[in-house]
């Protein structure tokens, strides 16, 4: 079952396209509305293009669009809207139809593709700070929902596991001791060995000279210098495989691409740059210069293909990364969720990869940026101290101040407490992020994110948990509960919220093509708020009828399934108590 206002728009469509040639494929803009179940708004715009007066359009419209098995005659209202009320009978089997599906309404995507997400990213031997978790949180909310709709989704974490700083952090962790240096990285304490590093290689022209000779060593792959890099890479990784767990992010060892898989391809790469004409020499280096890309002065803008000292860099990798990704992994989408500061850099990787025929129609590769955390104060988010914020600091305060909330307002058993604590901490930080537009710059805000009352996880979790123990009344009540289903008629509120869980289809849609997870955040927060309203005006297990308190228990149950799935495709728990 898609959702009615997709039906609504495909039928509207075919009336637009049957009275008018030009009408053919445009949006005839069904909304949801106050004045009846549905609005559709297009006609104003839509008169325009044909010469006639708006009512007169809608009028026409509505002759011919078919919908008497679904709603009832449409009525014109003010300059031309078009009101659509749904036949109940219509919203009582959509509705069943819905709760009869594993995927609660949401229709497969029409065409599936092989998508890669290249996210998280953070970088060896050195901490994960606050971008690092952007990057992990919206990357892992879109790859959830487009596995949903059916996409093959590549997870690729391309960590920054190579370049000039491994000959410093392995001449460090020689310095450290192996076993002393596994311990600092593996616990998480990479701050303060990449620090360590970098301060002794600004300080210590010696210890300067010994790693310029490792990075060399390290590229003409020396086993000794290979063997120290892996211990850091690895040790690292469990790092960041333990951070992902904490957070629910589905990240494992096995989709990790990082930049030192690529070595092998880069030289490739660079010939073939070389035999389309693509690489121009400047200063020594090998250059690409993709059109429309220049600096402040209006001197264009290169991309390093070849650095003048024979080395090959980030640019490099990058290239020889969407290569793979289009012509060996066969992505027919490739995303890059990652900071806005990166903008040119992969713009300017994207439009090499069409210069270069590796990127064509309908295959495409795109951009999707986040801005950054501020602090209270709109500054850039650091800690008192002016450091960067550790990642786990982070999440560790989150879970302390939630398991405060919890104790104050719940009554959970010690156990239970805390398993809910953890939920609602994450889950208020990952909610924090991705309910704001992801391209704006938002405010870190502890006392916000964590409210229980309005767009925030734990209102979530809450109205999730308050819908299920509805059902351990029922059961503490001895009321069967076992067949449920919608009424034959709906009140007002009771409308709302079927509307509501119908239109998940369309919300999860709109995030999968706007790449957007607030818009998901958006419509969780409309049903959570549809409920409420529902519950504060239709008694539940005190209804009237039997049959009014089937249809309120079946309606209360497919809200909770679909908050639990919609908290899901955020990566968020839902918990069954609270
Ligand atoms: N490691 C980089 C950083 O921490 C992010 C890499 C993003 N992905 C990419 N393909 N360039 O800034």
């Amino acid at each position: 079952m898609a959702d009615p206002s997709v039906v609504l728009s495909e039928r509207f469509a075919g009336a637009l396209a049957s009275l008018d040639e030009t009408l053919r494929g445009a949006d005839p803009v069904v909304r949801r509305s106050d004045r009846a179940d549905y609005q559709v708004n297009g006609s104003m715009a839509l008169a325009k293009k044909t010469g006639r007066p708006p009512r007169d359009l809608a009028q026409e419209i509505v002759d011919r669009v078919e919908l008497a098995d679904i709603a009832h005659p449409p009525e014109i209202a003010g300059p031309g809207f078009i009101n659509v009320t749904l036949q109940d009978a219509f919203l009582a089997r959509a509705l069943q139809e819905t709760a009869d599906d594993p995927a609660l309404g949401v229709t497969p995507a029409a065409i599936t593709e092989t998508v890669v997400v290249d996210y998280s990213a953070p970088n060896v031997a050195k901490e994960m700070h606050v971008g690092h978790l952007r990057s992990s949180i919206i990357g892992d909310a879109l790859v959830r929902v487009l596995e949903f709709v059916g996409h093959q989704v590549i997870r690729q974490n391309h960590l920054g596991d190579w370049g000039t700083p491994f000959g410093m952090l392995i001449e460090h962790l020689l310095s450290v001791g192996e076993a002393e240096a596994a311990n600092e990285l593996s616990v998480g304490d990479l701050g303060r060995f990449y620090q360590e590093a970098r301060a002794e290689f600004d300080a210590n022209p010696d210890f300067a000279d010994r790693a310029r000779r490792r990075v060399v060593a390290l590229q003409a792959g020396d086993p000794q210098t290979l063997r120290l890099w892996k211990l850091l890479v690895d040790e690292s990784s469990r790092y960041f495989t333990a951070v992902y767990g904490r957070l629910g992010v589905k990240l494992g060892p096995d989709d990790q691409a990082g930049e030192s898989m690529y070595n092998p391809m880069l030289a490739d790469t660079m010939a073939e740059l070389e035999r389309l004409g693509l690489l121009v020499e400047s200063d020594g280096a090998q250059c690409v210069f993709p059109p429309g890309f220049t600096t402040r002065e209006g001197n264009p803008l290169p991309l390093i293909v070849r650095k003048s000292d024979g080395g090959f860099g980030y640019d490099t990798t990058d290239l020889a990364a969407i290569r793979y990704r289009l012509r060996d992994l066969g992505a027919t989408h490739v995303i890059y969720v990652v900071g806005a500061p990166q903008r040119e850099h992969l713009e300017m990787i994207i439009e090499t990869a069409r210069l270069a025929g590796w990127l064509r129609p309908p295959a495409r590769a795109e951009h999707v940026a986040f801005g950054s955390v501020l602090g209270a104060d709109r500054k850039m988010f650091r800690t008192r101290a002016g450091g960067s914020i550790r990642l786990v600091d982070l999440l560790d305060e989150a879970v302390e101040r939630a398991r405060q909330i919890v104790a104050d307002r719940t009554s959970l058993s010690p156990d239970e407490a805390v398993t809910v604590s953890e939920a609602v901490g994450i889950g208020a930080v990952k909610y924090a992020d991705l309910s704001n537009d992801r391209v704006k710059d938002y405010a870190f805000d502890w006392d916000r994110m964590l409210d229980f009352q309005g767009n925030t996880g734990p209102y979530l979790q809450y109205a999730h948990t308050r819908v299920r123990s509805i059902f351990g009344q029922a059961a503490a009540r001895g009321i069967d509960v076992s067949d449920v289903g919608p009424a034959l008629e709906f009140a007002p509120a009771e409308r709302r919220l079927a509307l509501e869980i119908l239109s998940f289809d369309g919300a999860v849609h709109a995030t999968e093509e706007s790449l957007a997870p607030h818009r998901l955040c958006t419509y969780l927060f409309e049903l959570a708020t549809a409920f409420t309203d529902f519950y504060e005006s239709c008694p539940v297990l005190r209804a009237d009828t039997d049959e009014q308190r089937r249809s309120r228990l079946f309606l209360a149950d497919l809200t909770a399934r679909v908050l639990a799935q919609g908290l899901d495709l955020l990566g968020i728990a839902a918990p069954e108590r609270m």
